[in-house]
This record gives structure tokens, sequence and C-alpha cells, in this order.
């Protein structure tokens, strides 16, 4: 896309109005009740994600923005005894009720959390041969979300995938994407994540697309599956 079109493209995303803080402070409350209000919408969609990402035993994958630890279950079982699973998200009352998931699955011994903010993720380079991301792309502000696939292209090994998951901007907006970004206009407390342009934020990075999906919960859901390019290529770029 030209930087016309990128400038386009931005204006018609929301800006996130919370600061990290804020964030961080909304995740720790709504922790407790987050797959109670989240979970009957967001799993099918999570699924679909993972399915994509297709982890194998004996990989090394990340979860940003894991919440309640459901992914980083099904991660840990994936890669098996031999593969790691490392997860990073800005709650502590999040990682909190994930490590308790993690135990009673029995998958403790291959998983590590991290409490933090993913826009300086704490990993060295080319470490990860997968990354997950489901329903936390969008609460990035929309200057700091190629920062966030930056920091991803840098920890993910050549050709390693990167699986995201989000609410998506793409499409004619209907009445209830415009009632969504009225509450989010309005009641940021309520409502901290937009929609945004999933596929052609992954492009702009650097990703190469191998699979992109336009679904739909109660707003459209993008999920797209994106490869670091190989080593040779992505040093040209
Ligand atoms: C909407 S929830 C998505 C949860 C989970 N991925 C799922 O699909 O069920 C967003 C998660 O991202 C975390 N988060 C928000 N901002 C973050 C940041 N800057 N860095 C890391 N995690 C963040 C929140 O604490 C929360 O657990």
């Amino acid at each position: 896309m030209n930087a016309e079109g990128d400038q386009a493209a931005d204006r018609d995303i929301l800006p996130v109005l919370q600061s990290k803080e804020e964030q961080r402070a909304y995740y720790d409350k709504i922790a407790s009740v987050y797959d109670l209000l989240a979970e009957r919408s967001e799993q099918p969609m999570r699924e679909k994600g993972l399915k994509l990402l297709d982890p194998r035993p004996g990989e090394q994958h990340l979860e940003i923005g894991f919440a309640t630890g459901h992914t980083l279950v099904a991660l840990a079982r994936a890669v098996g005894p031999e593969g790691r699973v490392y997860g990073i998200d800005i709650s502590p009352k999040m990682a909190e009720l994930a490590r308790k998931e993690i135990t009673k699955a029995e998958v403790a011994d291959r998983v590590e959390l991290t409490i933090g903010d993913a826009a300086q993720l704490p990993y060295q380079d080319a470490f990860f041969d997968g990354i997950f991301m489901a329903f936390t792309l969008e609460l990035f502000p929309t200057e700091e979300i190629p920062k966030v696939l930056h920091e991803c292209l840098r920890v993910l090994k050549p050709e390693g995938r990167l699986a995201v998951v989000s609410l998506s901007r793409e499409g004619k907006p209907g009445w209830m994407v415009k009632a969504f970004e009225w509450t989010h206009r309005h009641f940021p407390n309520l409502l901290d994540c937009r929609p945004i342009y999933v596929r052609r934020a992954l492009e702009d990075a650097g990703f190469q697309i191998a699979e992109a999906h336009l679904d739909h919960m109660w707003v459209p859901v993008e999920i797209v599956l994106g490869k670091k390019p190989p080593a040779a290529s992505a040093q040209r770029r």
C-alpha cells in the first residue's frame, strides 16, 4: 500500500484511549470474570487461529496476551515434553490465573510466563518457531502496532509463523461495528479495543501472508497467518 493509502487506512482506526497502566488495571479487574464475558464468542475464533499456527512437537512458541491461559495449555500439549511455550501478558492477575490453569493441566514443566508489555519482547532474536496473538493486537495504540509486529519478526526464526486473531475494520462497517466504536469512544473503561486492519498491518511490517480469513463474531474478525521471510530476503528489506 502507498503512503497515502496507509494514512487513509490509519484514519479510520480509532485511537486507543487508555494508558498502559489503565489497561493493566482493567485486565486485573476483569480477570476473574474474563472467561464468563468472552470465552463463548472468542474461543471458536481462537481455535481457528491455533489451527493455522499448527504448533508441532518439539517447537518453541510464544503467546502474547495469554489472559487466563487456555491457549498456553493447548500450545504446551501440542509441542509436547520436548517443546517449550512462553507467554507474556501485562496483567499480573491474568498471569496468576494462567499459572493455575497450566498447573491443573500438568504442563507447567514446559511453560514460562512473563508479566510485561509486549511492545518490547524480552526474548533473544530468532528464538521462536511460532507466535500466537488473539484479541490483543487491537489493544495497542495505532503507532505501536508496527513496533509490536517488528518485535515479532525479530524474535521469530526465519520462516517462523505468526498467527493473529483480531477484530477487523475490513469491509463496510455494519451497525454493530459502528455501535462498538461508539462505545469504545464514549466508554473506554468499558471497551478498550477497536477493529484494525490485520492482514495489511502484517504485510506492511514485512510478513509474507500464508493464509488470511475474514470471519465473523458479532463484528468481523480477521484470522491471519504470516511467515517471517527466509533469512536472505529478510536482510534485503
Ligand atoms: C482481550 S484479552 C485476550 C485474551 C486471550 N488472548 C484470548 O483470546 O482469550 C487481551 C489480553 O492482553 C493483555 N494485554 C493487554 N495489553 C498488553 C500489552 N501491552 N502487553 C502484553 N499483554 C497485554 C491483557 O492483560 C489480556 O490478558
